[in-house]
C-alpha cells in the first residue's frame, strides 16, 4: 500500500483531460460542485474552505482529490477523487461535473485514470462507489466503468462495487 499523502502531488494524464492538484485559483470555478459532508459551498469563502478541509484529508492519508482539467482548453471540467475507506486499503470514489461539462465523456476518462491509480498506485483491494437510486446519471456511468450493485442502503442510496 502506497498511501498519500506523497511527495509530488500525483498527476495523472491521458489523451483528453489531466487529474491534477485544486489550485487556489480554480475555487472560483469550483463553487457549484464544492461540497463537504454532503454541505454544498454557496460562496467563493465557502469553497475554498472545504477545498482546503480535502486538502488536510490528504495530508492525513485519508483521501486524494484531483482537479480535471480538459487539457486543449485547460479549463478545470470537474472534480474526482477517493474520499473514504484509504486506511482499510479500500477506496470510495467520488466525482462531480461542472453542469456544462456533463455528456462529453470527461468523466468515464477520469474514473479510468483514478481506477488504474488507485489499484496500481495505491494498491486498493477494493474500489466502491455510493449514490442515491435516482441518479440515473451516475449509476450510467459506474455500470459503463464495470461497477455492479452491491447493496441497498438506507435514504433510497446504493452501493456499486468495481468488478
Ligand atoms: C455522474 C456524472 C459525473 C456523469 O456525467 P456524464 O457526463 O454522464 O459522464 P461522462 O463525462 O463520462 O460522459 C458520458 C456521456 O457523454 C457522452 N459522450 C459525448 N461525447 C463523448 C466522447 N467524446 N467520449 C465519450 N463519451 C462522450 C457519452 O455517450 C455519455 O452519454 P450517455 O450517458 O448519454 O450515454 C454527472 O452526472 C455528475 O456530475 N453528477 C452529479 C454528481 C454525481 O452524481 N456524482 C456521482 C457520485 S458516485
Amino acid at each position: 500500500m502506497k498511501l498519500p499523502p506523497y511527495d509530488n502531488y500525483p498527476i495523472i494524464a491521458d489523451d483528453k483531460i489531466i487529474l491534477r492538484e485544486i489550485a487556489t485559483s480554480d475555487h472560483g470555478d469550483l463553487i457549484e460542485i464544492s461540497f463537504y459532508d454532503g454541505v454544498q459551498a454557496q460562496t467563493l469563502e465557502e469553497a475554498a474552505t472545504m477545498q482546503s478541509k480535502i486538502k488536510n484529508d490528504y495530508n492525513d492519508g485519508n483521501s486524494i482529490h484531483w482537479g480535471i482539467v480538459d487539457n486543449v482548453t485547460n479549463k478545470i471540467v470537474g472534480t474526482c477523487g477517493y474520499y473514504r475507506g484509504l486506511d482499510k486499503g479500500e477506496g470510495e470514489l467520488g466525482c462531480i461535473l461542472l453542469s456544462q461539462y456533463k455528456g462529453k465523456g470527461y468523466m468515464t476518462s477520469a474514473m479510468l485514470l483514478a481506477i488504474d491509480f488507485g489499484l496500481n498506485t495505491i494498491g486498493l483491494k477494493r474500489i466502491w462507489a455510493i449514490t442515491s437510486q435516482d441518479n440515473t446519471g451516475a449509476i450510467k456511468l459506474l455500470k459503463r466503468l464495470n461497477f455492479t450493485k452491491i447493496a441497498d442502503l438506507e435514504y433510497n442510496e446504493v452501493e456499486y462495487e468495481l468488478q
